[in-house]
């Protein structure tokens, strides 16, 4: 367990850090599977300063950086009150993301990075958190069944031409 990080709430100016390190741990998470091309459309439509700094202002939106002495390493964002149709629930709350460099992966921090979405969650009135997640990212599904999580169904994900599916995964929150 790293000891020596700290979680804050993400403000306007953290934009270009979320971008930069949404696009790092994304690109070194997937780039094995897709073609150069798919990922840099990908990249370019997902992440960018101006794109997470209008995402930012969105209140239903909220982020997270997790730092590490100082050095942001990942975030975990939310999507307050947006849902898939298999989602049950009165007012669901999607974990959008949660990313962490993969040069500190498996140290619990991204446990860290979940109980701090939950505990966001629950405190917004949410009544189950879900998510989307690539069918193989076999790590990823280990890490959320781990946290709680169940299948509820699935959805296509898009990268650039490349179609995926991903298994839409929930975790009630009495
Ligand atoms: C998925 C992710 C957030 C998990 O964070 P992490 O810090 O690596 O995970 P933790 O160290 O907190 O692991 C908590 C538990 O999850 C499970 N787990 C996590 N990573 C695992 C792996 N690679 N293989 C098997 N189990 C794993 C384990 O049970 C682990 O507990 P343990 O270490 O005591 O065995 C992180 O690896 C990540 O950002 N990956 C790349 C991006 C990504 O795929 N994000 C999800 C997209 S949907």
């Amino acid at each position: 367990m790293v000891s020596a990080f700290a979680i804050r709430s993400a403000v306007q100016e953290d934009a270009a850090t979320l971008a930069d390190l949404g696009a790092r741990t994304f690109r070194e998470t997937f780039e094995a599977i897709c073609s150069p091309e798919d990922l840099a459309a990908f990249l370019a439509e997902a992440y960018g300063e101006a794109i997470q700094r209008a995402e930012l202002a969105d209140p239903a939106r909220p982020a997270w950086v997790l730092e590490i002495e100082g050095v942001p390493s990942g975030f975990a964002q939310l999507r307050l009150g947006h849902r898939e149709p298999c989602v049950s629930g009165r007012r669901p709350a999607e974990l959008q993301r949660i990313y962490l460099l993969r040069a500190v992966q498996r140290g619990g921090l991204g446990a860290a990075l979940m109980e701090n979405a939950v505990e966001r969650a629950r405190a917004w009135g949410a009544d189950v958190l879900w998510l989307g997640v690539w069918e193989n990212n076999v790590k990823a599904l280990a890490f959320y069944s781990r946290c709680g999580f169940r299948e509820a169904g699935d959805h296509v994900f898009q990268i650039g031409q490349q179609i995926d599916r991903d298994l839409i995964l929930v975790k009630d929150l009495p």
